[in-house]
């Protein structure tokens, strides 16, 4: 297998910082890569909130007052470095003082508002990669960059930095995590990120609906788009409101453009080893999963009783998410005889109105905003289903960890979940969860009565379990994938 230099960016890597799960895959899959002996190392920006002594961040003395310059104002980057976690992955955290040494990430904690200088934030961090490359003198063979946040890398390199001998024959790699958020900015702010003007006319390539789009500007400049499931790529192609309107302009690249399932981090995500986890349990002996299940519910305030299954869902709060559908389920899943347990932030209306069910269904019902990494583990641990009615999803990363954990995904028919979740088949058996016919309640209780009718049969439910957690979801595969696409655009 060749060998390559490869640079990730991204706004967010697990541990360091999370809001979504694009997160853990700009974690994990560089340490995947570096497991086939690719040479990789990753940037984020350096927020406020990524704690320096926690993960031991050190000055790297040659990376200090790099100058940054953009629309003629220059900004000084200071770049620290760290290893991910129990890795040999390099990270750089770049540091611009009023740019990101805020307390928020993309918004102002207190007043919920995105900040209004996003584009330009994120320009600078771009910016600082390519100039950081250069003060290091290591010259990636890839750069790979991960939704809007990093949108401006594919560009810069084919325009401003175009005749720049440091970057010859350096390739990009753009992925699409999610198109919801697609970095659309007014017009006016091309000259503020050094884009040329020209091209944010009607029909330019970072024009969309009006506005200035930087994924757009992405899939026009990258040498190689991805997005994060192979159903997704075609959903994205074939369906218009997957698409969100790039859609035609991703099929005129087609050639270009590919799917390529998340993996999961088994050294996090595997009941077996957890160490968030009070017990843990395998495929063989999974009676460590029902002590976990006492525990949590004890924690939640909530009874235990072994004939009673355990639902949860761990998700933002969102019509994305299809968390409007769960909550106007709430009563029906509860009289079919199951407790149940919410956690995530987001949509203030639907989550105020989950919080009062907290008072109408006490030890029935939890819902809580936020939960630690931890929490999160437990509930996976602890529960017996995992709920994700999506209607919109990549991805999704959290129904993988359901499979591993045994708490047996009920999910739609979107997405990463349709290339993820097997549906049970109750005359012949074989499958490892229950996908819903169609994207509405009714389809997710017809879902969930199938599941709790296999519940009552214990031998069934373990052979459902069984198969869940023996599915192969690790990197490997598709970090090889990953490679044969580096390969293929760097002998181009
Ligand atoms: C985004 C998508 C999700 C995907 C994740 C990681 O959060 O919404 O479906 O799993 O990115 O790629």
């Amino acid at each position: 297998m060749d060998q390559f230099k490869i640079l990730f960016i991204g706004s967010e890597v697990s541990p360091f910082t999370k809001t979504s799960g694009i997160a853990d895959v700009v974690s994990a899959l560089p340490k995947a890569l570096k497991g086939f002996d690719q040479e990789i190392r990753l940037m984020i920006p350096k927020y406020k909130i990524i704690n320096e002594r926690k993960y031991t961040l050190r000055e790297v003395i040659r990376l200090k007052n790099i100058p940054v310059t953009i629309n003629g104002k220059t900004k000084i980057a200071n770049v620290k470095s760290a290893f991910i976690p129990n890795s040999k992955v390099q990270v750089y955290f770049v540091e611009i003082e009023d740019l990101f040494n805020r307390a928020g990430i993309y918004s102002d904690p207190k007043t919920k508002k995105t900040y209004k200088d996003n584009a330009e934030r994120f320009a600078y961090f771009n910016k600082a990669t390519l100039e950081t490359l250069k003060t290091l003198s290591w010259q990636p063979d890839i750069i790979h960059c991960n939704d809007w946040q990093t949108a401006f890398t594919p560009v810069y390199l084919k325009t401003e930095y175009v005749n720049d001998p440091f970057f010859k024959g350096v390739k990009s790699v753009y992925t699409i995590h999610n198109l919801t958020n697609q970095g659309a900015f007014p017009i006016e702010t091309a000259k503020e990120i050094d884009f040329d003007e020209s091209q944010t006319r009607e029909g330019g390539m970072f024009n969309k609906d009006g506005q200035l789009n930087l994924t757009k500007g992405a899939i026009n400049f990258a040498d190689f788009i991805t997005t994060v499931s192979e159903n997704h790529a075609n959903e994205i192609i074939s369906n218009p409101d997957i698409g969100k309107g790039l859609g035609s302009l991703l099929e005129e690249k087609e050639s270009k453009f590919e799917g390529v399932l998340n993996g999961i981090d088994h050294e996090i995500w595997s009941p077996d080893i957890d160490k968030f986890i009070p017990e843990n349990y395998d495929v063989e002996d999974l009676s460590g999963k029902e002590e976990n299940k006492k525990i949590l519910l004890s924690r939640l305030s909530m009874e235990y009783n072994e004939n009673i299954p355990l639902v949860s869902v761990i998700s933002p709060i969102s019509k994305q998410k299809g968390s409007d559908i769960i909550l106007n389920a709430v009563d029906r899943l509860l009289k079919l005889g199951v407790q149940l347990v919410i956690v995530g932030d987001g949509d203030r209306e639907i989550a105020e109105k989950l919080y009062q069910l907290n008072e109408k269904y006490p030890g029935k019902f939890t819902y809580n905003i936020s939960s630690d990494e931890k929490m999160t583990h437990l509930i996976l641990a602890g529960s017996d289903l995992f709920l994700a009615p999506s209607r919109y999803e990549p991805c999704g990363l959290y129904q993988i960890y359901g499979l591993k954990y045994a708490s047996i995904p009920v999910v739609s028919s979107v997405g990463g979940l349709f290339d993820t979740v097997e549906d049970y088949d109750e005359t012949e058996g074989g499958g490892s969860g229950f996908v819903m016919e169609s994207l509405d309640e009714e389809s997710l209780i017809k879902a969930v009565e199938r599941a709790l009718a296999l519940y009552k049969d214990k031998e069934k439910w373990r052979e459902v379990s069984k198969t869940a957690m023996e599915e192969d979801f690790s990197w490997e595969i598709s970090a090889k994938r990953y490679i044969d696409i580096y390969d293929r655009i760097v002998n181009d």
